[in-house]
Order: C-alpha cells, then sequence, then structure tokens
C-alpha cells in the first residue's frame, strides 16, 4: 500500500520508510550508482539505486523512460552540493530498499517534458501521455479547484444539483443539433441538447427553486480557438429573483472564485454597460477593457464629403464611418499597415483609410495619408479633434456596413492593443446588457433572438409587437477580459407572451406548439418568474490558466474538425447497425477500414 504520493515526500519524513509508485521520468547512471526521478501525479521524487544491494540495482539498470515502479525505501537528506532547490522535493532523496517493475512501456513517442515541440494531432492521439506532462496535469488539477469551489459556493447558497437529460429535443441556442437515431422509433431522432435551458425552466415550474448543474452541451457549429462542439457549462436557474439580483449573487460567486483558486481580488461590484455602448466604443458586444483605444463615430463630419467610400455609408442608416486612433502609432511602416490593412479583409472592410499624424502643430502640412486628397482641411481638422489626435498618433478608419465596420475595427483594436503592449490590468469583468430581443440582417428575413426565444423583454407586449427591432431584453452577459463566460436572461414566463416571441420568430403557432407545446402548457401551471445564467466552464478555465487554446484545458478534446484523433471517431457503422435503425446513407458506409486502426 502506498504511503505517499511521490510529490508530497519531503524533509518531514528523514528516516521513515516510504512506499511510493510512478513512472520512470529519468534515469540518470553516475559512476556506479543510478538515479532515477520516479513520477505521479503529485510530482517528482529521487529515487537512488545503491550498487551494494545487487538485486535491485540490476533492476535499476533495467528500467527505461515510462516504466512503471513500485518503490520501497529510506528517506535519507540529499549530500550537499546535490540540493535541487526548483524541485518540491529537492532536499531528500530515497534509498531503494524493495523495487518493483509493475509494467514496461514503449518509447513514448515524445518526451513527457513541459516545452514540447509536438504537432496537437499528435498529443491529441496520445492524449494519456500528454496529460502526464506536468504543464497538462496542473490544468487538469486547476479545473477540478474550479468546479468544486463553484460546487461549494452554490451548496452553500442553497441550489440543489440536478442531472437534465442528454437524449432529448432539438434546443434552440443558435447552432445545429448532433441528432442521434434511435432503434425504437424508426423515423424519429433523439437530439444531444445545446444547453439545459428548457429543462431547467421546467425545474422552476416544478418549485425547485435554485438549481444548477455542470453539464455537458453539444454544438454543432464552426469551431474556433475557445469554441468546442461538446463543451461544459456551469448552468443555472433561480425562481423569484430579479435580474439585479442574480448578477449580484453570480458576481459574488465569480469573486469567491478567484479568491480562493487564484488568490485574484476582483471589483467588489463588476461595471456594466449596454449593448449599445459596448458596439459603439468596442465595436463588439464582449468589450476587452483592459485595452485603452475606442472607435468614434465620425459619419456626421463625412456625411457632406465627395469622398464616396466615407459618404456612402455616413448616409446610409444601415452603415458607419469610425475611426480609431492609436497612440504613437506613425511610427508604423507603410508594410505594416498594409499587412494591418489584409487583417481588417478578413472581417470584410474593403480598406483601411488611415492618417499619420507627424506634426499635429504644422496642421495639413504635418499629416500624411492617402484620403487627405479626397477630404476637406476643415472636416479633417474636425475629426481630429474629435479622436483626440496628437503628434505620433495613427488615426485609422473603417466605412461600410455597420457590422463590417465593428467586426473590422473592433477586431483590429483588440489586436493593435496585444501587438503595441497597451494591455492595462489583469482581470476586467464587465457585464453586458439591455441586449435588443431581436435581429435580421435584412427587412426581408425574419428576426432572430439575440440570446434565445425564451428571454423576457424589458418593454410590455404591445410595445414589442409595434416595434421588434427596437425592443430590449433582459439578458445579461458577463464578460472577461474580452470573452464571453457567461449569458443569462429573466425568462417569459407567460404564455401568450412565449408564444408572441415565437411570432415574431416566424414561428406559426402550429409549429410552436409541435416544437414547444410541452413549455406552452407548463407556463401556464403557475409558472413562478424566473432567470438563470450559464457560464462557460472551460472558458474560465481557460482564461484563468492563460491557455492558448480550449482544448488545453480538456482532458479528451475535439479537433479543429470536430474530431477526436485518439479513438477515431466519428466512425462509420455497420450496415447491420444502420438497418436496424433504419437508416440507409447516401454513400456506402466502409466499415472494415476502422476495425482495429
Ligand atoms: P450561451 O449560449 O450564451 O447561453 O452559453 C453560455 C456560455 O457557454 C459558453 N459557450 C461555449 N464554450 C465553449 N464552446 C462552445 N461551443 C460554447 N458555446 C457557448 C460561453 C457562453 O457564455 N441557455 C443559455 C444560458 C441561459 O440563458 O441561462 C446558454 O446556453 O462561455
Ligand atoms: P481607394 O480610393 O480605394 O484607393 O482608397 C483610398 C484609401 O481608403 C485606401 O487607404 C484604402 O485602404 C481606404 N479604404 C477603401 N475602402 C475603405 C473602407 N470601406 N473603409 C476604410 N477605408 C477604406
Amino acid at each position: 500500500m502506498r504511503t505517499h504520493y511521490c510529490g508530497e515526500v519531503n524533509q518531514k519524513h528523514l528516516e521513515q520508510k516510504v512506499i511510493v509508485y510512478g513512472w520512470v521520468h529519468r534515469r540518470r547512471d553516475h559512476g556506479g550508482v543510478i538515479f532515477i526521478d520516479l513520477r505521479d501525479r503529485e510530482g517528482l521524487l529521487q529515487i537512488v539505486f545503491d550498487p551494494d544491494s545487487p538485486e535491485t540495482f540490476m533492476l535499476g539498470e533495467s528500467v527505461r523512460s515510462e516504466y512503471v515502479l513500485s518503490i520501497e525505501g529510506v528517506v535519507r537528506p540529499r549530500p550537499e552540493g546535490t540540493i535541487n532547490p526548483n524541485m518540491v522535493t529537492g532536499e531528500i532523496e530515497v534509498l531503494v530498499t524493495k523495487a518493483e517493475v509493475l509494467n514496461a512501456s514503449e518509447t513514448p513517442p515524445f518526451p513527457i517534458e513541459s516545452d514540447i515541440e509536438v504537432n496537437e494531432e499528435m498529443r491529441l492521439r496520445y492524449r494519456y501521455l500528454d496529460l502526464r506532462r506536468t504543464e497538462m496535469l496542473n490544468k487538469m488539477r486547476f479545473r477540478r479547484d474550479i468546479t468544486k469551489c463553484l460546487r461549494n459556493f452554490l451548496d452553500a447558497n442553497q441550489f440543489y444539483e440536478i442531472e437534465t437529460p442528454y437524449l432529448t429535443k432539438a434546443t434552440p441556442e443558435g447552432a445545429r443539433d448532433y441528432i442521434v437515431p434511435s432503434r425504437t422509433h424508426d423515423d424519429a431522432f433523439f437530439a444531444l441538447p445545446q444547453s439545459p435551458q428548457l429543462y431547467k425552466q421546467l425545474l422552476m415550474i416544478s418549485g425547485m427553486d435554485r438549481y444548477y448543474q455542470v453539464v455537458r452541451c453539444f454544438r454543432d457549429e464552426d469551431l474556433r480557438a475557445d469554441r468546442q462542439p461538446e463543451f461544459t457549462q456551469l448552468d443555472i436557474e433561480t425562481s423569484f429573483m430579479n435580474q439585479d439580483e442574480i448578477m449580484a449573487i453570480m458576481e459574488q460567486m465569480i469573486r469567491h472564485l478567484f479568491a480562493e483558486t487564484l488568490n485574484e481580488s476582483l471589483p467588489e461590484s463588476f461595471p456594466q454597460m449596454t449593448y449599445e455602448e459596448s458596439m459603439r466604443r468596442y465595436g463588439t458586444d464582449r468589450p476587452d477593457l483592459r485595452i485603452p483605444l475606442e472607435l468614434v463615430d465620425i459619419a456626421d463630419e463625412m456625411k457632406g464629403v465627395e469622398f464616396k467610400v466615407f459618404s456612402g455609408p455616413a448616409n446610409n442608416p444601415l452603415g458607419r464611418v469610425a475611426a480609431l486612433r492609436l497612440p504613437q502609432g506613425a511610427k508604423l511602416s507603410r508594410k505594416e499597415i498594409d499587412g494591418l490593412t489584409k487583417f481588417v479583409g478578413i472581417y470584410g472592410a474593403k480598406g483601411l483609410a488611415y492618417i499619420k499624424v507627424n506634426d499635429r502643430a504644422a496642421g495639413m502640412a504635418g499629416l500624411q495619408s492617402p484620403i487627405l486628397k479626397f477630404i476637406p482641411d476643415d472636416v479633417v481638422e474636425k475629426v481630429l479633434l474629435k479622436v483626440g489626435a496628437e503628434t505620433g498618433d495613427l488615426v485609422f478608419f473603417g466605412a461600410d456596413k455597420t457590422t463590417v465596420v465593428n467586426d473590422s475595427l473592433g477586431a483590429l483594436r483588440v489586436k493593435l492593443g496585444n501587438d503595441h503592449g497597451l494591455i492595462e490590468g489583469k482581470w476586467k469583468p464587465v457585464w453586458v446588457v439591455d441586449f435588443p430581443m431581436f435581429e435580421r440582417s435584412d427587412e426581408k428575413e425574419n428576426w432572430h433572438a439575440i440570446h434565445h426565444p425564451f428571454t423576457a423583454p424589458s418593454c410590455e407586449r404591445e410595445e414589442m409587437l409595434e416595434n421588434p427591432g427596437g425592443a430590449l431584453s433582459k439578458a445579461y452577459d458577463l464578460v472577461l477580459n474580452g470573452s464571453e463566460v457567461g449569458g443569462g436572461s429573466i425568462r417569459i414566463h407567460n404564455s401568450e407572451m412565449q408564444q408572441t416571441v415565437f411570432d415574431l420568430l416566424g414561428v406559426g403557432a402550429e409549429e410552436a406548439r409541435e416544437k414547444f407545446g410541452f413549455l406552452l402548457d407548463a407556463l401556464t401551471f403557475g409558472c413562478p418568474p424566473h432567470g438563470g445564467i450559464a457560464f462557460g466552464v472551460d472558458r474560465l478555465v481557460m482564461l484563468m490558466t492563460d491557455s492558448a487554446s480550449i482544448r488545453d484545458v480538456i482532458a479528451f478534446p475535439k479537433t479543429q474538425t470536430a474530431a477526436c484523433p485518439l479513438v477515431n471517431a466519428p466512425a462509420p457503422v455497420s450496415d447491420k447497425d444502420l438497418k436496424e435503425l433504419g437508416i440507409k446513407l447516401r454513400s456506402k458506409p466502409i466499415v472494415e477500414s476502422t476495425k482495429g486502426s
């Protein structure tokens, strides 16, 4: 029986007999004495094989990297000069009295070290080895600390953890569904939940009052560095609490989390910003408030200029013309500006006009720009005043449809902030509130729900019907350092209002009944006012561990193409299984190829 984890043995255990298990991390042969760094979950321990006991010494000689050993020995101080201050167990070592090889190991395809240069596909294929690396182990441990801390907080605040089904029906959160066939229902399919949204609302109608769940959600959507097809939410719902009350307790939870796990104190009260202000100043609803750059509207100034690139969007109600000032940016080379022009092109921008302010005091003569010839001097002066331009600055301009300007200048702002070392402060949380209820890309389209169709409007039903585009919702997102870590809302708790929202979304009464009849019915049986939120656990862990990718904080993540190279999923299914499920493929499955690979 193990007495200690390797990483736990220290000076307190001097002269004691210990039994440890672990993997051979490193083996060194020092003129007749063999040293092995034995590794387990908790750390490394130096094991010494002395030639005075030939049997164990021979075993020490025979082992290789990643062999699994059982070691019994006595803790002794390391001789002077061999103490390793970088190791927790660096002052001691264990002299072996008994050793056993529990298993041998092939040479791993990459070293079990922190800084490895291995492509991710390889790491994911041998994920069980990748997870042996201290860096990954620490992330898994930290992730466990985070969920434990959140659970403790919620348990102490009378929340019940309740599980909801994975085999269910489509839940509209804006992505495609993962569909699961059902052997017992020839012509019907389950959908994996995009979130437990509807079940948690039903739990409020059941009177559970406060619910939470650390739960897997499934969304078939385009993947990015902070998105996975299956990811974990901390999903929360409460009854009889209003928006301010829910936000307050959630703030308390997040503050508690940062204090407990990172020893960081977040602000006593998180700032709030309306969606409108966030879009106007930062071009996004996930503003990174650590970056002190802002978009400034200049459409009014540009309405009358001859330069159509600017005056067109300035006079179009769906257009936007905005400036972004980069302090001390005039030193950027032509090549660097070309690079940034290419960058904004990714977001649909057709160009990136700019003015270099070489000498503000010299008037027009002190400026350098490809657009000065198109814009009257007095307009240039007004714009420079408006953005607060000073000598040495560079002012960028975006003119296009509002979405294009927001996306491109919003992304440029973040890029400039990072590339030019402008980040201020460590943690900048902000609540984004007063989202519109609906959006649509053009007049002919149906409205879409910005949050989800169960979110309550801030206005009366009649007002919402009259002007859907102007209606605001009781939705709130928690944004941290430019990442949306949580989103929630007060829900509709009245069947008529719910049907009205479905109508506006183009879901007719019949379709609404077929898809959400159970909810419309449930709302009529004494549904309490309720609301909640869901946090992206993976995103929180990613931010809190400063990881570059969401995949680094998930034990077995999917690749960018939503596949798992470790188990080779997804995989074809045999003809027999398909038949049983009543499914006929348009192309024939190749079943043999997956066998044994
Ligand atoms: P929402 O869709 O905003 O809300 O999701 C909540 C949070 O989950 C995280 N998230 C993701 N993380 C990783 N990969 C993904 N593909 C992914 N998609 C979302 C984000 C996000 O803030 N039912 C509502 C919540 C509610 O209203 O209570 C919902 O799911 O951090
Ligand atoms: P052009 O007249 O097309 O050569 O453009 C003159 C300048 O305006 C160049 O610096 C372009 O990068 C820039 N530009 C062109 N279209 C846009 C746009 N939609 N928004 C911002 N700048 C633009």
